[in-house]
């Protein structure tokens, strides 16, 4: 985003500030339990809840940074009210409004950072943003009137059908429009990483030693990995989602972004460096990285390894996507 474009969104944001505090007085009857104003969040989606006190509101509106409305019709036989809004990367405004009979009564604004780690811009929150976790007993006691708190997984065991997973109806979000799914995620086993360490914030952390916890399932790429001369820095961190997210996206072996996106997103400014006289690196051409370059590790410098097309797919199969014999 253009430093422009933060400006615009600021000064819209000031006048839309004001106007709030105008519709401020009824505003005790429309109260936005979560999330907190200033939160980052580390996944695609956050949960609106909204408690209603007064009997004259009949709709809800919530608009998101990516200009969708959400709409919420109000009952006299309900109280609360929760939608999970799709967020984009970076600061997100989210506006609720409250109406009766066509007139507004409330409006309020909150402030929510998408983190997302690939693009620097993404990565750092401002200063006055933090970590607000959510399940903690006493945040989950707003919602156990109405939702299963508790896990019902059976260990390592799929559900058959997700819907009978108690996280599901809260966090279906996840894989909203992701066409490759990662598949403990896809199968709602979601403590085979959600339950390795003890954090006093979070019934649900998220585990400390990512590599770590990568490697207890997929086993053989740890000495695959560990055993080369030349690892590849975000591995050796053990940044794992640097480049995968655990759970979804819309592409192949979940990555966050396409390949070449992804590598550049860091190699930015080498891309350019490689074009240097004699420079075998094809970063310019059309061609993806990962047709020269195994991300993770390898016997060569600059993870030089040998063409994926040229790979047979039996052997893609047995060996992996990289020839590394
Ligand atoms: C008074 C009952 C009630 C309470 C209290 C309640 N919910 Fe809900 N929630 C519902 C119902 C009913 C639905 C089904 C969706 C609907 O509204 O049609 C739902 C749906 C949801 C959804 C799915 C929304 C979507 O867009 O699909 C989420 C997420 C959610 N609730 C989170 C929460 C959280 C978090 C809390 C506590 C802070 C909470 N709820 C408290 C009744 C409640
Ligand atoms: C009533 C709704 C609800 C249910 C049920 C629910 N969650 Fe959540 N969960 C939330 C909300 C709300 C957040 C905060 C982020 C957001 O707004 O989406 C959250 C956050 C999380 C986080 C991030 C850490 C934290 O505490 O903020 C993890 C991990 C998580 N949930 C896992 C699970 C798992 C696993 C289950 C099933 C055993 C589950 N959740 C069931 C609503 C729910
Ligand atoms: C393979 C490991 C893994 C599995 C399985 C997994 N997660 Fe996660 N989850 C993570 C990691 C790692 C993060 C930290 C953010 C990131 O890297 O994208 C995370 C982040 C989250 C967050 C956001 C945390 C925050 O603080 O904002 C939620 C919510 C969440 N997971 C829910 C779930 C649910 C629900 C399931 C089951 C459907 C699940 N996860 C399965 C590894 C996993
Ligand atoms: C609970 C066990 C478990 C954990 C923990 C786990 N995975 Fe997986 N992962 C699987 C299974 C099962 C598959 C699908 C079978 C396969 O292809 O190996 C898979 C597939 C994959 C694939 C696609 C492989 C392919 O050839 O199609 C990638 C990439 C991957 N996982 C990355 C990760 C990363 C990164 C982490 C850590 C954040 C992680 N996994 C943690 C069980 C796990
Ligand atoms: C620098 C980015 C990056 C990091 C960090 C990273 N990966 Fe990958 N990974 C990729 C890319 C790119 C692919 C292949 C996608 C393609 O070429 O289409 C891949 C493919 C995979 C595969 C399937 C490959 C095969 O040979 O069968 C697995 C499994 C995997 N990664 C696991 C991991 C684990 C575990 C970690 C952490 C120790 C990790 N990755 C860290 C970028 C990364
Ligand atoms: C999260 C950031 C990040 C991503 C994404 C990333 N890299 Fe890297 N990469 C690094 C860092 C950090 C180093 C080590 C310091 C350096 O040389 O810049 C490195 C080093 C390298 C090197 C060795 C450079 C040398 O001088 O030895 C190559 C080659 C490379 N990366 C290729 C790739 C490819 C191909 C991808 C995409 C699959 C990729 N990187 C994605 C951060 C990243
Ligand atoms: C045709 C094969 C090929 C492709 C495609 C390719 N590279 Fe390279 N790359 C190389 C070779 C070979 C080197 C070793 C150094 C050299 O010859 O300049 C290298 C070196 C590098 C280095 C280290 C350069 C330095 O100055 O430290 C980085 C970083 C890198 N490549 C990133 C990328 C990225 C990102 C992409 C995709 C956008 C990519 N490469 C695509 C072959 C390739």
């Amino acid at each position: 985003m253009s430093v422009k474009c933060t400006f615009f969104k600021r000064s819209v944001l000031v006048a839309l500030l004001f106007v709030a505090s105008l519709f401020g007085a009824g505003g005790n009857a429309v109260e936005i339990i979560r999330p907190y104003n200033k939160s980052i969040i580390d996944v695609n989606s956050v949960t609106v809840v909204i408690k209603i006190d007064d009997h004259k509101v009949d709709k809800l509106k919530i608009v998101s940074e990516t200009g969708d409305v959400y709409e919420i019709k109000v009952t006299s036989s309900k109280d609360v009210y929760c939608k999970n809004i799709i967020l984009e990367y970076g600061v997100n405004t989210i506006i609720v409004r409250a109406y009766a009979n066509g007139k507004k009564l409330f409006q309020k604004m909150l402030e929510i950072f998408y983190r997302f780690p690939p693009y620097r811009g993404y990565k750092y929150p401002p200063g006055d943003f933090k970590k607000n976790y959510f399940h903690t007993t006493k945040s989950e006691k707003l919602c156990s009137r109405c939702h299963k708190m508790n896990s019902n997984e059976k260990k390592g065991i799929a559900f058959e059908n997700p819907k009978e997973s108690n996280c599901y109806n809260c966090h279906k979000t996840i894989f909203l429009g992701k066409k490759y799914a990662h598949a403990p995620s896809v199968n709602w086993v979601c403590s085979s990483c959600h339950n390795k360490s003890r954090s006093p914030y979070t019934k649900y952390p998220v585990p400390k030693k990512l590599n770590q916890s990568c490697f207890d399932c997929h086993k053989k790429f740890r000495k695959k990995f560990f055993s080369k001369k030349y690892k590849h820095e975000p591995v050796l961190v053990g940044r794992c989602n640097r480049c995968h997210d655990p759970h979804a996206t819309p592409n192949k072996y979940f990555v966050r972004l396409k390949v070449k996106k992804l590598c550049t997103t860091c190699h930015g400014d080498k891309v350019i460096t490689t074009k240097k006289p004699g420079s075998k690196c094809a970063a310019s051409s059309n061609g993806s990285c990962t047709d020269c370059h195994n991300p993770h590790a390898s016997k060569r410098p600059f993870f030089y390894e040998p063409r994926r097309h040229e790979v047979k797919e039996e052997k893609k199969k047995k060996k992996g996507l990289w020839i590394d014999e």
